[in-house]
């Protein structure tokens, strides 16, 4: 007879309650499944992100990467040099080069794993137009800093908010302190959609229309069924059915962050190690990294006791794509150690005991 198998504790995993089921299928029966001039549920999501983050505008995109691709496209960086911390997903880098310009990386602070600010003003060259803080697992950089670096050398500043969904910075919401703030909507993300991006925009650096054109491959001066191109644009626009789901997951949000919150805490207090993400109530926890010095091992024992790991992230200077970068001491050293433990709503209170309680035993 075959054994059943125990279900397996899941790194990340979105909620989902019964309201996006409902919503999903009235989209699918009526039929209205997409717009690229992003009317509709489309529309809506944009209105209510934008009051939820404190935002003068939002434009909905259909990932992160196509968030960050525009951003950067918005800020004239072409063969200039774009600021990135190298623990980071891909797309913070390709973001610069879709847009031909050079990601030059930059070292992470130990404690955070968000961007050394030393070694950003070290890095801040004649050729640098945009940084681009990525708040790492939601907690966020330290953006008073990056602003004044960005004031005194004339830099933009595109944040990186793919983790940061309701994260807060002194007060208000990430979203609403720079010009251009990018999010993803990654079924792993804390607002959760198949996929979906938007820009948080603060000021007219491009106006919402340059940015509603390129999302939808350039279309402009759209009279009823006529319109016209005046430049390259991409098929970047949001679908009903994300923009559905993204509506029901923002209205549970605050709830669902609450709950992140609550596990950060007991992991923080009950995690015997002494390098591991720190405990902030303004960070929104997307994800939790702890270090260790047996990975591979530890790896290998938490997947056998019933709970899935994983590492968030080899460096992007580490990757061949670009390994003609400089090393980077802190990153290098952080990501022989670094694990990222389950960290998701659905969690359980046993689940979080049982976690614990592994780390614990098997990072010894
Ligand atoms: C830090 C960071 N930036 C950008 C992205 C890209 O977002 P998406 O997967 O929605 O394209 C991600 C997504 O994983 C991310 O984690």
């Amino acid at each position: 007879m075959k054994r059943l198998q125990k279900k397996q504790i899941s790194l990340f995993e979105p909620y989902v309650s019964k309201e996006e089921v409902i919503e999903v299928s009235k989209v699918i029966k009526g039929k209205f499944w997409a717009s690229g001039s992003g009317t509709g549920k489309v529309k809506e999501f944009e209105e209510k992100f934008s009051k939820f983050v404190g935002c003068k505008n939002s434009v909905a995109v259909n990932s992160g990467t196509a968030a960050l691709h525009l951003a950067l496209g918005s800020c004239n960086v072409e063969k200039t040099e774009v600021l990135v911390p190298s623990i980071t997903f891909v797309s913070s880098a390709h973001a610069a080069i879709y847009n031909n310009a050079k990601p030059k990386f930059v070292d992470v602070d130990e404690s955070t794993l968000c961007i050394d600010i030393d070694d950003l003003e070290k890095k801040i060259s004649q050729k640098t137009s945009v940084i681009i803080p990525v708040h790492m697992g939601g907690y966020p950089c330290d953006l008073r800093k990056i602003q004044k670096l960005a004031k005194d050398y004339k830099i933009k500043i595109v944040e990186d908010a793919a983790h940061a969904c309701g994260t807060t910075y002194q007060g208000k919401k990430i979203g609403s302190h720079s010009d251009l703030v990018c999010f993803s909507f990654h079924p792993v993300k804390n607002l959760a959609m198949p996929t979906g991006g938007l820009i948080a925009l603060n000021s007219n650096v491009k106006n919402l229309n340059w940015f509603k054109s390129k999302r939808w491959c350039g279309i402009s001066n759209r009279k009823g069924v006529s319109y016209d191109v005046d430049s390259l644009g991409w098929n970047f626009y949001m679908n009903e059915v994300s923009a559905a789901i993204g509506l029901v997951q923002l209205k549970n949000l605050e709830k669902l962050n609450k709950r992140r919150l609550m596990i950060a805490k007991k992991y923080s207090k009950l995690i015997n190690l002494d390098k591991k993400m720190p405990f902030s109530k303004d960070c929104n926890y997307n994800l939790y990294w702890i270090r260790v010095k047996n990975r591979k091992e530890f790896m290998k024992n938490m997947k056998d006791n019933g709970i899935e790991t994983g590492i968030h992230y080899k460096p992007v200077h580490m990757m061949k794509f670009y390994s003609d970068s400089p090393k980077l001491k802190n990153c290098e050293k952080v990501f022989e150690e670094l694990v990222s433990i389950p960290m998701h709503p659905n969690l359980s209170n046993d689940n979080v005991e049982k976690i614990t309680y592994n780390v614990n035993l098997l990072s010894k």
